[in-house]
């Protein structure tokens, strides 16, 4: 008895102390967490809107800028959104608008935030001050409703001191030995309540009753934390270099940005007494480079151009963009037997044809997967010797780094690492039979957050998963679980930067026709189709050929008033397909064009030059049709720039079903491009297709790129890598209570 009152007595207190000490403090943290989260919910709104607002507010119809209001509104724990006149007067407000509620005092100038009681709840105000040309023309005001936080903070506080007392009583009704043994199943049954089951559920069923609270509230806790994605899902702002920023700042403060990929947003090459900067034909470059633009950070690539050695300074750093540096460079140089290896080898004669499936046999080789396994070591060396902090944001570009991700973990266990995988994922069968399947896996696995831009992307790398490791896999989230740890594997179909800078000083679309109908050899009247891609077998083009000699030959006449404008950047021309890929287009062109052609007129004007991405954007601007003919493509990104460059929601986008756009650009007309009469088929039916029903479809293609832009691309990735932290955040803190009883196994990075 006196044994276990020397044990009771001092339990009690620690209890009595944990509880006075934690209940407070973990309600006050989840406050002030959640009410944080609703002060960026208002700005991001903010933000979204303002331009829209300040673009309405002194329009005489009122309409628009109402039905604004409705829809913001409709968001769950949005209240109200209202417009008020600096002197405080109610000018617009949503349906929802309590009429109880005043304008309340406006910032000057910024923001400011009042909690109110209302209605017996509690709301908080967001006031933002309008300016325009300088003048503060109004309050923005955003309402949201409270009361669910404070709801949640005291039904912790009551679970923690019901359980606390509770486990005081059980503990005070056993003897010292029994009191241990409990002690030991408590720690026990809280892992196995937080630890997720095979099904992704929990096992709430084998917990006892007096733990059960807890742990449920603990598990709220980690649930609140889906928030950031109720926001990607349910507000659906206006994605901007500002919103990405502001995010960041938000959500991921403090945090340092690293991207890794193989190919550099700027090269500088040589050429005779100049160095000139060229900008890569690359759908990763497209997306990317805006992003980096928006955020900052440092962007580690390979340096290829001739003259790159020459630009940088002693760590290998340049800024840019060269005209306005906005982040930095960091350049890695190769050896010609390493990028023979790496990136001639095993990434563009292996990984990429087994990932593309168009039928071209993948060569595998030991020696090229050595330097492989090397270069990605290097890279991983300059991740570390970059990062100035143990936790930094780190993205991984494409297959070029599939071991990548496992090399940074090991090294900066605390990074969030986000992988984007550019190109499709074949189903297991296929991908099983690369002979470093597992390693490739493992690799990846080392990632937070993997993504591909398509949910079969996604099943089909959980299937080599599923059949090839040791691993947990849950679907219905998308995570596998091995060494335990967990990586997300999530579709995020990539998108371009919306406005397109290159889209800046266009001429209006009647001169860019003339233009190009003059600079291209083309006759004024012609209808003209454009084709613009490096010249990769994936892409086609010799289908798109055979496409035009079927409409040629079905629908004579087009003879002498229709041409296809292929520019085609000549790309890993070392290789033998490559070579072959440009010769057998060229001719089939040559072919076509003597068949066909007449006098100075030829149906198919095949340019293999590279062109800077505004020269691509007058091409497109000129053009009736565009054409798109992936035989399989990860995205294809050309397809959204066409669709961009037209802001006179003219011309028709003719695009092969294999491309992971085709889920996105619906109103496109969609081809199997190994069917050449059918391409030849809608080739005439887009020629021909009515001026209301081509502004209709472009209409609506637009409206989804625009939405669905880079930004909104990175910052979904974003919020969820934000999630992660907190999620581990919590973690570690669930560590720290429960250290005394024992470790707890760790979950995400
Ligand atoms: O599609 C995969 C990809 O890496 C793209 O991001 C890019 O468009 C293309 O390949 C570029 O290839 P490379 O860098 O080898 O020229």
């Amino acid at each position: 008895m006196r044994m276990a009152l020397r044990f009771l007595v001092p339990l009690l207190l620690l209890l009595g102390g944990i509880a006075w000490a934690t209940t407070p403090l973990l309600g006050e943290l989840i406050a002030q967490w959640l009410r944080a989260d609703v002060e960026m919910r208002s700005q991001l709104v903010f933000e979204s809107i303002q331009d829209t607002v300040i673009r309405n507010a002194t329009a005489s119809d009122s309409r628009r800028i109402d039905g604004l209001f409705q829809r913001v509104a409709r968001d769950e724990r949005l209240l109200a959104v209202g417009l008020c006149s600096p002197e405080g007067r109610l000018i617009h407000r949503s349906a929802t608008w309590p009429l109880t509620l005043k304008c309340p005092p406006g910032a000057a100038n910024g923001a400011a935030f009042q909690v109110e009681p209302l209605n017996g709840g509690t709301v908080l105000s967001a006031a933002f001050a309008l300016q325009e040309e300088g003048a503060r023309i109004g309050d923005l005001v955003i309402v949201h409703d409270l009361s669910f936080i404070e709801r949640r903070s005291a039904k912790l506080e009551r679970y923690l001191t019901v359980f606390l007392a509770g486990l005081g009583l059980v503990v005070a009704a056993t003897t010292v030995v029994v009191a241990r043994l409990a002690r030991r199943d408590w720690v026990r049954a809280v892992r196995r309540g937080l630890a997720p089951t095979a099904r992704g559920g929990t096992a709430d069923r084998s917990l006892p009753a007096d733990i059960a609270p807890l742990v449920r509230e603990m598990r709220e806790m980690l649930r609140n934390l889906d928030v950031p994605r109720g926001i990607s899902d349910a507000i659906r702002v206006e994605w901007t270099p500002d919103t990405l920023r502001s995010l960041l700042k938000s959500e991921l403060p403090g945090a340092e940005v690293l991207v890794v990929s193989n190919r550099e947003p700027y090269i500088h090459n040589q050429e005779g007494a100049d160095i000139r900067v060229q900008r890569p034909a690359s759908g990763l470059v497209t997306a990317l480079e805006p992003i980096v633009r928006a955020c900052g950070g440092t962007w580690i690539a390979h340096g290829s151009g001739s003259a790159d050695a020459a630009t940088v300074d002693r760590k290998d750093h340049i800024q840019v963009p060269p005209e306005s540096p906005a982040y930095t460079l960091r350049r890695v140089w190769l050896s010609d037997e390493e990028q023979d290896g790496y990136y001639y080898g095993l990434a563009n004669e292996g990984l990429w044809p087994l990932c593309h499936i168009v039928f071209v046999r993948p060569t595998f080789r030991a020696a090229d997967w050595a330097q492989y396994v090397a270069v990605n070591r290097k890279f991983a060396d300059a991740v570390v010797a970059e990062a100035q902090s143990p936790d930094p944001v780190v993205l991984v570009q494409d297959y070029h780094f599939a071991l990548l991700p496992k090399m940074v973990r090991e090294r900066l266990p605390g990074a969030t690492v986000i992988t984007f995988w550019h190109i499709p994922w074949p189903n297991p069968e296929v991908f099983g039979i690369c002979p470093w399947r597992e390693e490739i896996l493992q690799g990846l696995l080392g990632s937070s957050i993997l993504g591909f831009h398509t949910q079969l992307h996604c099943l089909n790398f959980l299937d080599s998963v599923d059949r090839l490791l040791e691993c947990r896999i849950d679907r219905e989230h998308g995570t596998a679980r091995t060494g335990g740890r967990e990586t997300l594997v999530r579709p995020y179909p990539i998108s371009i930067e919306w406005p397109p800078s290159a889209l800046v000083g266009q001429a209006p679309v009647p001169e860019c026709r003339v233009a190009v109908r003059r600079g291209y050899g083309v006759p004024p009247a012609a209808l003209l189709a454009v084709g613009v891609e490096r010249f990769d077998y994936t892409k086609g083009i010799v289908d798109r050929f055979r496409a035009v000699e079927h409409l040629l030959d079905r629908h004579p006449e087009w003879i002498g008033r229709f041409s296809l404008l292929q520019i085609a950047a000549p790309t890993r021309s070392k290789l033998p397909i490559y070579r072959q890929t440009q010769a057998e287009a060229e001719a089939a062109a040559n072919a076509i064009n003597e068949r066909f052609g007449r006098g100075d007129w030829r149906p198919i004007v095949l340019v293999a030059r590279h062109h800077e991405p505004e020269q691509v954007f007058t091409l497109f601007r000129a053009a009736d049709l565009c054409l798109v003919s992936s035989l399989h493509d990860g995205m294809n990104l050309v397809a959204k720039e066409f669709v961009a460059a037209r802001d006179d929601e003219d011309g028709v986008l003719v695009l092969s079903s294999f491309a992971g756009v085709s889920r996105e650009l619906s109103e496109a007309l969609i081809v199997n491009p190994y069917d050449h009469g059918a391409m030849g088929e809608a080739i005439h039916r887009g020629l021909l297709m009515a001026p209301e029903q081509r502004r209709e479809r472009m209409h609506l293609m637009r409206a989804m790129v625009s939405e669905n832009n880079v930004y909104f691309w990175a910052g979904r990735m974003l919020l969820e890598a934000a999630r992660l932290r907190k999620r581990r955040h919590i973690e570690e803190q669930i560590d720290r209570v429960t250290a005394p009883f024992g470790r707890r196994p760790r979950g995400t990075a």
